[in-house]
């Protein structure tokens, strides 16, 4: 897809995720006020009940005087504190029953104007209960009186929140899942995109890389046909091995891309059998020596695991060495000095193959076994690879339960530990 258009779709879904949040955050809070509204109501209706019950009751237990003293000796103030106020606190109770509202609730009696309570049920909230809009007036029990009861709900919104609670989490829910999804698909389609940019790099390399030993088999074929080459042996020889040769190369090159299909698939075997890992080592070490000795190179072993023997497959772990070696060699401009060691760790053994090479910056470290990733090597372009064999290295390591590292000094050099567990020998 076009980049300008990836952007504005990318720049669009943006704008309208922001946008749903946004307007879920205004319905909530729509949806709150709303609640709260509803409560206000309930509140009101249920004091009004409260003082018409304390009402009716004044008036038919007139006799045992209940709730409210009403000798004419008592004042409206000491009227009202007297009232029987566990009596209110039942009422109150009594109408809070059936509703959504907070069952912790305080309430009091106070003279309009005052600041103080007459009386009630409270601890710390009695400005709060003064101050407010849930009250009612008990003119009705002292005709023209202006006292009046209050209830006050501390903990009012964390109620109304807690009702809107499950609606509010399920679409919070969906815009997660909503921006995930969204961020997710960014990701992968950026990722997919890098890809294919190194899978065309990949792709032109190999063009590259085969149509060298294409072009020297050719030259090298044409040659055989003169006649004044095939009278003479020795040069006969030498165009026949040229031949050869590259023919091996190409062999080689088609037989790692089609490794690629394969790991890509996932649909290579493991054979393990079980390995002694020095003597594997020391074949290795001496199908190397050759190109490493023809750049006045060294290979130096130090083996010092005491226990070598494990379960591996031999083809991969031949594989996974020759490609570390191969790497070792091809990144060191100098004569290759290279050091393989052995040590045995917790149920397994380390391999670590070292070089005094260029070396790999910190930045491209976490990069390197990446699948065609290259680091640039700026203006040295005469070191050929497809970037596939640390790939390879460190999916088959893992396959065999292992880990590769990597421990590196741009400048210095670089050393890559295999480490590979002994895989229950006598399993065998
Ligand atoms: N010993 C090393 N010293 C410095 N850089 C290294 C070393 N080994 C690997 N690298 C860097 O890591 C990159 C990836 O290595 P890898 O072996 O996967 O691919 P390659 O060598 O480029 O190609 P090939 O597929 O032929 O192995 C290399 O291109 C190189 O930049
Ligand atoms: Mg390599």
């Amino acid at each position: 897809m076009n980049k300008r258009i990836s952007i504005l779709l990318i720049l669009l879904t943006s704008v309208a995720i922001i946008g749903i949040v946004i307007s879920q955050v205004y319905w909530i809070k729509n949806a709150f006020e709303l609640k709260k509204d509803h409560f206000h109501k309930q509140v009101h209706m249920g004091l009004k009940a409260v003082s018409n019950n304390l009402f009716e009751m004044q008036n038919s237990h007139q006799n045992c005087r209940i709730f409210l003293v009403q000798d004419s000796l008592y004042t409206d103030k000491t009227a009202f504190e007297n009232l029987n106020y566990s009596l209110i606190d039942s009422l109150i109770v009594l109408e809070l029953i059936g509703t959504h509202l907070p069952n912790d609730y305080e309430f009091g009696v106070y003279h309009n104007g005052s600041s103080q309570l007459l009386g009630g049920k409270f601890n710390q909230f009695e400005q709060q209960i003064i101050e407010t809009d849930y009250r009612v007036s008990l003119g009705c029990l002292r005709s023209g009186s202006p006292y009046y009861l209050a209830i006050y709900f501390p903990n009012l919104d964390q109620v109304v929140l807690k009702n809107m609670a499950g609606g509010f989490s399920l679409s919070a829910l969906f815009v997660l899942i909503i921006g995930f999804s969204f961020v997710y698909t960014v990701i992968v389609t950026y990722r997919q995109k890098k890809i294919n940019l190194m899978k065309n790099d990949f792709v032109n390399n190999m063009t590259h890389e085969f149509k060298t030993p294409i072009a020297t088999v050719s030259l090298a074929s044409e040659m055989l046909l003169r006649p004044e080459v095939q009278s003479n042996i020795d040069r006969t020889k030498k165009y026949a091995q040229i031949i050869y040769d590259e023919n091996v190369r190409l062999r080689n090159q088609v037989e790692q891309v089609l490794q690629l299909a394969v790991l890509d698939k996932g649909l290579f075997k493991i054979r393990k059998k079980e390995m002694d890992v020095h003597k594997m080592l020391d074949d290795i070490i001496h199908n190397s020596e050759i190109f490493i000795h023809n750049r006045n190179g060294s290979i130096t072993k130090i083996f010092s695991a005491a226990r070598s023997k494990i379960r591996a497959d031999k083809m991969h772990f031949t594989n996974i060495i020759h490609n570390l070696i191969d790497n070792a060699n091809k990144y060191s401009p100098n004569p290759p000095e290279i050091t393989i060691r052995t040590k045995n760790a917790k149920k397994g053994i380390l391999i670590s193959v070292e070089d005094k090479g260029i070396g790999i910056k910190p930045q491209d470290q976490e990069y390197i076994f990446k699948q065609f990733h290259r680091v640039h090597t700026g203006n040295i372009h005469d070191v050929k690879g497809f970037g596939l064999g640390l790939f390879y290295a460190e999916k088959m390591v893992k396959e065999h339960g292992g880990y590769i590292r990597l421990n590196s000094t741009f400048g210095i050099g670089s050393t890559f530990e295999i480490y590979l567990p002994f895989n229950e020998l006598r399993n065998i």
